[in-house]
């Protein structure tokens, strides 16, 4: 999901309606070689995006602030995050990247050691068997993820009269991770016996809460991602990014 952020970031970034940020190179529309100008141009400019750049209006991704994140996990489970910090993006090895200007497609792998994700959490429903219900801080680590992050864009002409991005907000996300790190605390209203139970079978339990949640975590996954994109495509006008 990081992954496909941060293409787009690179992408988006190449450049905004004033100037060029230096760090950012274009990538010529005819280079037969698009996908490998795109890696090594965004592979160059992963640090600075990190960093962000108030410039260009990136916020800055390590960490990452995200106000609010739903995680629409189907009938049997309700998870909210709110304040949430995600910190790690800096871990990102940025895999691939396939880009077809015809078809209006992109499609990007990346990997990241750990990602952790601290803030507020609301959740109520069950997982795999277990009821979990409760709210208060918690602390997830995801280890050695692996996305896959594809989606569809159209361009859509602005006030400005230059063309701009609009990432097709239903990308399709896959990923693969080793291990999840699980810590809510105060669930159940802070029954600490409950609560430590219950983060104990979460952790024991993470490859088939994995599987079981799968879905869930993709979209969420895929929310974060799509937010940053679109928070930067807003701002970079097509022709400046492939030139
Ligand atoms: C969050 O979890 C990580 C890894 O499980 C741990 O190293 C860290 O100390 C925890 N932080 C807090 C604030 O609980």
């Amino acid at each position: 999901m990081f992954r496909s952020l941060l293409v787009l970031v690179v992408v988006a970034l190449a450049a905004d309606a004033k100037k060029l940020a230096s760090y950012i190179k274009p990538c010529k529309r005819d280079d037969p070689n698009l996908n490998e100008c795109a890696k090594k141009n965004g592979l160059e400019a992963i640090p600075f995006l990190l960093k962000g750049d108030k410039e260009y209006k990136n916020p800055s991704l390590s960490p990452l602030l995200l106000p609010r994140l739903d995680v629409d996990a189907g009938a049997n489970l309700k998870i909210t995050f709110t304040d949430v910090t995600l910190r790690g993006l800096e871990t990102v090895d940025f895999r691939d990247i396939k880009i077809n200007l015809d078809k209006k497609t992109i499609f990007v792998q990346v990997a990241l050691k750990a990602l952790n994700l601290q803030g507020h959490y609301e959740i109520d429903g069950r997982i795999l068997v277990l009821p979990i219900q409760g709210n208060g801080p918690c602390n997830l680590t995801f280890e050695d993820l692996v996305v896959n992050y594809g989606f569809k864009y159209e361009l859509v002409k602005k006030e400005d009269g230059k063309n701009y991005i609009n990432p097709n907000i239903k990308p399709d996300v896959t990923y693969t991770m080793k291990n999840v790190h699980f810590q809510f605390d105060n669930l159940f209203n802070g029954d600490k016996t409950l609560g430590d139970q219950t983060n104990k079978f979460l952790n024991e339990n993470s490859g088939d809460i994995n599987k079981d949640l799968g879905e869930s975590i993709s979209q969420t996954i895929s929310a974060v991602v799509t937010n940053i994109i679109q928070l930067i495509v807003a701002v970079v006008p097509y022709d400046e990014i492939f030139i």
